[in-house]
């Protein structure tokens, strides 16, 4: 990894973050939506995780289109969430409580709501070619056959411009023209904005789809084995194509070097990789020397956490050290529904599954309460990618239902009506589970202060797979987790576990042995 010595507050070399989902993390204004205060009330809940960092996702203003990933103004906060003077607080509170705060920067696109879209559209020469449009085919049908991440065409017809422009993602979301020395400037101030803020790292947005080959030829159809790998449910068109035209070309991987040098050396920068087919030797690439810190794919939480996709990662990648290793996140069902039986034995395996993984650990907000994935009635749901699947979407929406501080009412959440509806069980709250001994999230503390404090050197200097065993071998520890139903024999008593065991391991559990 990139040493970054200039900083005052070092990054460790395998931090764990904590991701926030600010309108549904704590609301202090009776709205219903959670707001910037609202976090900093709350950030010793990371700090008592034992996080180094948190992660915002977007806070900016915008028509939350897509959830807040549709950015109007990179340069400003929703003033629904608050102001700037309350961002400038919560940093200094998190650097207070010794957190560095990464915040996220969706580099990709706009909301169509942005004032450079309009100018755009309206052919301002300023702003003409800061996104991405194309002539229609003679015909008047879109000029090649890409299609946006969540299924339909990835162009939209504009009746001003008498063009199409693209977007990976929903038709709110324009691309931008990257390649645009212009918008490459746009970026870098804002980059320099946050970092004058104090912010301390960076999380790229979809950095597979940053640039796209220019001569916009048509994608072949996939393979069957690479449509397998392919990102997403195997019923959205995207999958039937081999993403090499509209995903990181040639000169794509080098891109981030300008992120990098936008940011400077002593931020953290994380990128999230959107390609399926090669996602794992994507992240290699770009998290490299003057690139990236480290960058995740979507393979393990999409596998359900399986021992195989686990062996999988640490084979593809060229240092298991580069790759944020997660489960949760504000796109994926709640993943104790999906990779574990929803119980609490469960939820201790996965923790520390993630608390002794040799690299970046993102850890999404709730999870650390054992969360399940919600039921929402479609009359409550606003995310785009969930309603056009309804009920077969991914279900991005029921892991941003707001998370239970305390039990009763709306869970100290809001004194309002909560934005989205809270039906969790009893006692999941973290009043609750702040007491009992037992609970998921005094699970966590133990966990992630052992990563943090005991386990060391977390360069991994050997690792196996056996079946449904994985284990791992750092300087200074000794790890097995066992993905399977089936108990597994092991040598002695672990120093820490998932459940106490002795010469045997239970399925589905853990133990750590110290040196
Ligand atoms: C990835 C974000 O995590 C997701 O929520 C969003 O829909 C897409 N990028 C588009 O910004």
């Amino acid at each position: 990894m990139t040493d970054r010595p200039s900083s005052d507050r070092r990054w460790p070399d395998a931090p764990v973050i904590y991701q926030i989902y600010p309108r549904s993390f704590r609301d202090t204004t009776g709205s219903g939506i959670g707001d910037l205060n609202g976090i900093v009330e709350k950030l010793h809940h990371a700090a008592d995780l034992g996080a180094d960092a948190v992660w915002l996702s977007p806070f900016y203003p915008s028509p939350w289109d897509d959830g807040g990933y549709d950015v109007a103004d990179h340069m400003a906060v929703h003033p629904a969430l608050g102001t700037m003077q309350d961002f400038d607080q919560l940093v200094a509170r998190a650097h207070d409580l010794g957190l560095r705060v990464i915040i996220d920067q969706v580099f990709n696109h706009t909301s169509t709501d942005a004032p450079w879209f309009k100018r755009s559209v309206a052919g301002d020469p300023v702003y003409s070619d800061y996104y991405v449009w194309a002539n229609p085919k003679p015909d008047g049908t879109q000029p090649n056959n890409w299609l946006s991440q969540f299924g339909p065409p990835a162009w939209t017809w504009n009746h001003i411009r008498q063009q199409y422009y693209f977007h990976n993602f929903t038709s709110k979301q324009p691309s931008l023209n990257l390649r645009n020395p212009d918008v490459q400037a746009e970026l870098r101030t804002i980059m320099r904005f946050w970092r004058d803020r104090g912010v301390d790292g960076f999380r790229i947005d979809a950095v597979t789809s940053l640039l796209f080959d220019p001569s916009l030829k048509d994608n072949p159809v996939a393979a069957p084995e690479v449509r397998d790998k392919v990102s997403g449910e195997n019923f959205v068109p995207y999958t039937y194509q081999d993403h090499v035209h509209d995903l990181l070309p040639g000169d794509g991987i080098d891109f981030v070097s300008n992120l990098r040098e936008w940011a400077g050396e002593d931020a953290f920068i994380i990128g999230e990789v959107t390609s399926g087919n090669q996602s794992i030797e994507l992240c290699s690439r770009l998290a490299t020397d003057g690139g990236l810190d480290a960058a995740y794919a979507t393979d393990l939480p999409e596998s359900g956490a399986t021992a195989q996709a686990y062996a999988d990662i640490l084979t593809r990648a060229d240092a298991p050290g580069q790759i944020g290793w997660w489960l949760s996140s504000h796109d994926q069902p709640r993943h104790l529904g999906k990779a574990g039986d929803g119980s609490a034995h469960d939820a201790k395996f996965l923790a520390l599954v993630l608390a002794t993984a040799p690299g970046t650990v993102l850890l999404y907000q709730g999870e650390e309460l054992g969360l399940t994935q919600p039921e929402l009635p479609r009359a409550a749901v606003t995310d785009p990618l969930d309603l056009l699947y309804w009920p077969d979407g991914p279900g991005r929406e029921g892991a941003r239902v707001p998370i239970p501080w305390a039990e009763g009412g709306n869970r100290a959440f809001t004194t309002g009506t909560p934005w989205l509806p809270m039906t969790w069980p009893e006692g999941a709250s973290v009043a609750v589970q702040h007491i009992d001994e037992g609970s998921v999230l005094r699970f966590y503390r133990a966990a992630f202060a052992l990563r943090r404090d005991r386990m060391g050197d977390l360069t991994l200097s050997d690792w196996s797979r056996d079946g449904q065993i994985i284990r791992l071998t750092y300087p200074d520890a000794r790890v097995v987790l066992n993905f399977g139903p089936e108990a597994a024999s092991i040598d002695g008593t672990p120093d820490f576990a998932s459940v106490p065991m002795d010469g045997e391991m239970p399925g589905r559990s853990a133990g750590i042995w110290l040196r």
